[in-house]
């Protein structure tokens, strides 16, 4: 008992954006993941984002929550940090308790890890997930990785939740070799929207507004070498924003060396430089001069660019372009879609049927998971994991639950 109220006490020491389970997971910002909320669709639909990724490489991703007739519905969950808890706090009071939390992926790790922390957080809500789950290094037992049993359903094989105003619709399942592939979609009717995880993202220039909290990321990739301080302009902040697009899109863009570790020493441990926060001056990269060029059909410049993000593009669906063809049939004739939510970059954006449409022309028509430019170095890995037979040749195969 004592021992307890100590954590107690000290646990209100740590600041509001701490999550304590970073480590299973350690991607950067680690163990203190700052909150951004909007209001995405007026009194219906808002959204949660914090940063996440790799060496500075980090993009926002997205929780969304929906206003549904009995509270409020959670898809895609978060790190529940005790900032974000109180944000949703204050959306209960309002709208009423969180009834339900769906983790709509059965790949996205990103999105899954923080599943059982938010199952946590809300004991009455009935917890939904995509089937196919699985757990690393041993297939677990949902229960076993803190999902209830008792209020843990699979989305379709137990039903689906708010069937009445939402319609759920399935993209794969895919077997693409190293596991499974599937992603749930929602569409809300009542507002229109379609939430998807990472089948679908729109994305523009000017950097997301959860980085005018800490635009370190940004400016870190806006230099060209290490020596470089870390300098804040508006130019600058977009500059770092489309490389890490580069950086998160394609793994090796087109336009980037690695320079030699005598050069990448050479320019670190910099006087004003020696400090963790600029990575003592280590900058492995080199931005060849016509970098910009290579942003073009990545990033809309006045608006944000509609796209199959192109890892899932290359890696996932190389050689299965006529299954999301068909889901993307089937989002043409849902009747009302006006914008799609994306896990990650913008949301919303403009998103009907006829947009729909276009895209399905434009995917069916253009070369379709190419291997040059930009796409060089995800060909190059999609081509050794089939060398290998780690990747299935085509047709991928659909598996049958
Ligand atoms: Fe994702």
């Amino acid at each position: 008992m004592k021992k307890d109220l100590q954590i107690n006490s000290n646990k209100k020491d740590f600041p509001p954006q701490n999550w304590f389970w970073w480590p299973l997971l350690p991607l950067y910002p680690y163990g203190s993941r700052k909150t951004y909320f909007k209001e995405l669709v007026a009194n219906q639909i808002w959204g949660f984002e914090q940063l996440q990724g790799l060496y500075y490489v980090a993009v926002p991703v997205r929780l969304t929550v929906v206003k549904t007739p009995g509270g409020l519905m959670l898809i895609n969950p978060l790190p529940p940090t005790d900032e974000l808890l109180k944000i949703l706090r204050s959306l209960e009071q309002q709208h009423g308790a969180v009834d339900s939390i769906i983790l709509p992926t059965a790949s996205g790790l990103e999105h899954k890890i923080s599943m059982p922390a938010m199952a946590r957080a809300f004991p009455k809500a009935t917890l939904w997930v995509c089937p196919g789950q699985w757990s690393f290094p041993f297939q677990l037992p949902l229960s076993w990785i803190g999902l209830p049993k008792s209020r843990t359903k699979v989305l379709f094989d137990d039903g689906l939740p708010n069937s009445d105003f939402c319609e759920w619709i399935s993209l794969g399942p895919l077997d693409i070799g190293l596991g499974r592939f599937q992603e749930v979609s929602c569409f809300h009717k009542p507002s229109g929207a379609l939430i998807v995880t990472d089948a679908l993202v729109g994305i523009e220039s000017d950097p997301p507004e959860l980085f005018d909290f800490d635009p370190t990321p940004l400016l870190f990739h806006a230099r060209d070498s290490g020596n470089e301080p870390l300098k804040d302009t508006p130019e600058l902040r977009k500059k770092g924003w489309a490389r890490l697009v580069l950086f998160a899109s394609f793994l090796k863009p087109q336009k980037l060396s690695i320079p030699s570790l005598l050069e990448t020493f050479g320019n670190s441990f910099k006087p004003g430089l020696r400090t963790l926060k600029t990575h003592f001056g280590i900058y492995p990269f080199k931005w060849h001069k016509d970098w910009e060029s290579s942003t073009k059909g990545l990033i809309g410049q006045n608006q944000p660019l509609l796209q199959v993000a192109p890892v899932l593009e290359r890696l996932v669906f190389p050689r299965a372009k006529k299954e999301l063809l068909k889901w993307l049939d089937n989002l043409i004739n849902l009747k009302g879609m006006k914008t799609l939510i994306s896990a990650h970059y913008s949301a919303p954006i403009v998103f009907d049927a006829q947009t729909c449409e276009d895209l399905r022309k434009k995917i069916n028509f253009s070369k379709w998971a190419p291997s040059n430019g930009n796409w060089t170095f995800l060909g190059s890995l999609d081509k050794n994991l089939l060398k290998k037979g780690v990747v299935p040749r085509n047709p991928i195969p659909l598996i049958k639950d």
